[in-house]
């Protein structure tokens, strides 16, 4: 391998002579300063620096030299930053994408395999504001503070410790059904920032009220237990983790809350060596009464499993299971986020259109349980379907010891609630339009594209 450059010597040699393999600079190598730098700064740095969650800072070149085989390596493989989503099939347009570019990736391996040379301080782009206070994003976007605010109790999360699974649930003190246009989750407090991985508030629907706001009819549910549905549907409101800001519902779209409903959290919580007391809080914009819109987005577990009973995991094995949702009505998808516990391998979401054809909408290839990465599509990618489209979710798991997050593989392992348990499903939100409404949607996205063409060509 063309590693060794013998003939370019660099000042970097002193310091590398330590390092296990060392390597020489080339003259053209990336250097941390003038290249590394501002990839960390926009890719890595909400989480590796010293208030967030990740266990090492990556701001200072000697902060990241001693990582730079660990680096290479996580990078290398698309494991770091936490998005796992198959680049190759499916939506690749997302208003949250946090992964690096082909380029980005070449270059960060490029200057590990060169000796992780630091080049010259001047080159250093100015420094990002770390995290210093506990704001919300949407305060400092111009959105003004949320109409409501919402606080889970919080944890004692001792010093060390095994990862906490938090689920306290909260009243929502509404006396009206108001329709939320945008939300943003954010822990309680400035250190609680260190311990929450992920934090995720579910809406625990009011039966009553709920089944009256929604009726039936355009659900998509079985009318004899859409009552039931509606209660256990849990529909998220939103999923937070570090790194992420606020969601704003599509313009005309939004989620509806209605008097009577409860917050469920769920929230992971990682200990990182001092004791610190956390929680999570939602702020909640409201639209302005009068101008409520005229779509409400659902949140739907599209379901991995033909039946429950199906999911039959023996000890050292790899499985798979398939279910089919049939479309009701004209949908779009807005976002994907596979769900699964610790033996959760592999997920894909495809579409059987009604003339028979099919389309990947998203796949996901390693799953990782300790990252519930949300996939949120961007507007004009996200795909809409005719009714009677048929929604498919394959779904793999990994109940061998090449898992491992698998605490057992001994086990044989069926569906259920507990993390040791398994289940299968995509989250996605969707919304549902009437046939005008898709047409005028696809005739606007043609438009849009067409005229993409056009300037293209006058170039
Ligand atoms: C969303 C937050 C987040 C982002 C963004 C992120 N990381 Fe991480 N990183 C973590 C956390 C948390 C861990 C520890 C848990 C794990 O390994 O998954 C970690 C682990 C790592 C490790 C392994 C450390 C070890 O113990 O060996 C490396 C290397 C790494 N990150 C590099 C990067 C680089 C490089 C980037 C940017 C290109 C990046 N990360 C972006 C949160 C993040």
């Amino acid at each position: 391998m063309g590693r060794w450059n013998p003939w370019v010597l660099s000042g970097m040699v002193g310091l590398l002579a330590a390092s296990a393999t060392p390597a020489v600079a080339q003259g053209s190598a990336p250097t941390f300063s003038k290249d590394i730098a501002p990839i960390f700064q926009s890719k890595c740095q909400a989480c590796h620096q010293p208030e967030s969650i990740a266990p090492m800072s990556l701001i200072t070149y000697q902060q990241a030299r001693p990582w730079a085989r660990s680096i290479k390596d996580r990078v290398a493989r698309r494991q770091m930053p936490p998005w796992h989503i198959d680049q190759s099939v499916g939506v690749q347009k997302f208003k949250n994408d946090m992964s690096l570019s082909d380029a980005q990736i070449d270059t960060i391996v490029k200057w590990v395999d060169a000796g992780a040379p630091q080049g010259d301080p001047k080159d250093l782009p100015p420094a990002k504001p770390l995290v210093t206070t506990n704001e919300w994003q949407g305060v400092m976007d111009g959105y003004g503070p949320p109409d409501m605010v919402i606080k889970s109790s919080e944890y004692k999360m001792p010093a060390v410790g095994q990862d906490v699974w938090y689920r306290p649930m909260t009243d929502i003190p509404l006396t009206e059904p108001r329709w939320v246009r945008m939300v943003e989750i954010r822990p309680t407090n400035l250190k609680a920032r260190k311990i929450v991985h992920h934090s995720i508030a579910y809406l625990l629907l009011n039966g009553d009220t709920d089944a009256v706001n929604t009726g039936t009819a355009t659900f998509g549910l079985n009318p004899s237990t859409a009552r039931e549905d509606l209660v256990n549907r849990r529909p998220q409101l939103m999923e937070w983790a570090i790194g992420k800001g606020y969601d704003r519902f599509a313009d005309g779209t939004g989620k509806l809350m209605v008097p009577g409903q409860q917050i469920s959290w769920d929230q992971h919580l990682h200990a990182v060596g001092e004791e610190i007391n956390g929680g999570s809080e939602i702020g909640l914009w409201f639209y302005p009464k009068g101008q409520e819109p005229k779509k409400r987005s659902y949140l739907i577990g599209f379901t991995g499993l033909r039946e429950r009973e199906f999911l039959d995991i023996p000890p050292n094995s790899v499985a798979y299971t398939e279910g089919f949702t049939v479309l009701k009505e004209n949908t779009m998808i807005t976002n994907f986020q596979p769900h699964f516990h610790l033996r959760g391998k592999a997920m894909k979401v495809e579409a059987i259109k009604p003339d028979g054809a099919r389309e990947i909408v998203s796949y996901v290839g390693n799953f990782n349980f300790n990252w519930m990465t949300n996939y949120i599509y961007d507007e004009d990618a996200s795909p809409i379907y005719p009714k009677g489209t048929i929604i498919q979710v394959s779904a793999w798991y990994d109940n061998t010891t090449a898992n491992k997050d698998n605490p057992d593989p001994e086990q044989w392992v069926g569906y259920g609630d507990r993390t040791v348990d398994e289940m299968a499903h995509a989250w996605m939100n969707v919304v549902y339009y009437t046939d005008a409404e898709m047409k005028e949607i696809l005739d606007a996205r043609k438009a849009k594209a067409a005229a993409r063409t056009s300037d293209r060509d006058r170039q």
